[in-house]
């Protein structure tokens, strides 16, 4: 696949959806140094220091994929393979952060682009590689921190562009991506707060479902919920 890299960009999903709805057929990766106004989920910012991570955002055109979210935790599950490879054992936190001893190394940011129908997703991933500080909201790590060595940002982006290659060409088993992010996700079975657009629920995380959602137990009552985000209670 193409990688296109620029020092700074206000966001590489910007450049990603460009890729998408100019019709190119092909899949491409656009990585940059530094994001000006990088994006997280919920609204969120996703900071950088310059150099230190991998920004990039994978432009999968295609109207054949599974659902976004899916996709994005197919990106979740192949990160994690990465950081093991590195000999790191990771977690899961629904619907697609990558957490090291309870720290996040990686978020994701998947998103579908919609014109009548499905033109492509955009996968937008922000690995902390060799950042050795981090925002004070909430608890991150870096494989360097992890590893106590540095690491080129090369490599797990050609790892992560061989395998969104096989979410373009639908080599991607995704009832296997769900098991093994269920295996990884520590607070299946716990008590958990759900916050998502306006609502906010309480209950048991019950099971990640074959679409991506999560089911939870709540005042007797099964919930599917689709987006959000989910902490210990
Ligand atoms: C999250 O909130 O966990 C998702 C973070 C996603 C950040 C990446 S960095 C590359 C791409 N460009 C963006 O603006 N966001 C994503």
């Amino acid at each position: 696949m193409d990688i296109y890299t620029f020092d700074v960009v206000e966001s590489t999903n910007d450049l990603a959806r460009t890729h998408i709805i100019d019709r190119k057929s092909e899949p491409a990766a656009f990585v940059a140094k530094h994001q000006t106004m990088g994006r997280g989920r919920m609204g969120r910012v996703w900071k950088d220091e310059p150099g230190m991570n991998l920004l990039v955002s994978f432009a999968l055109p295609g109207n054949y994929y599974a659902n976004p979210p899916l996709v994005g935790m197919a990106a979740a599950v192949f990160i994690g393979e990465y950081l093991e490879s590195l000999g790191l054992s990771w977690e899961a936190k629904w619907p697609n952060d990558v957490l090291i001893n309870g720290k996040k190394v990686a978020g994701v940011l998947p998103e579908g682009i919609w014109q009548d129908t499905l033109q492509g997703i955009i996968v937008g991933i922000g690995l902390n590689v060799n950042q050795s500080e981090f925002p004070e909201e909430y608890p991150g790590t870096s494989i360097k921190e992890e590893l106590q060595r540095e690491v080129a940002l090369e490599q797990p982006l050609t790892y992560l562009a061989k395998r969104m290659e096989q979410i373009y060409n639908q080599e991607v088993d995704y009832k296997t991506v769900v098991q093994v992010f269920k295996n990884r996700f520590a607070l299946l079975g716990k008590q958990v707060k759900i916050l998502s657009k306006d609502e906010s629920w309480e209950g048991i995380a019950s099971n990640i479902n074959d679409d991506g959602s999560l089911l939870v137990a709540a005042g007797g009552k099964w919930i599917n919920i689709n987006w959000g985000e989910v902490t210990l209670r």
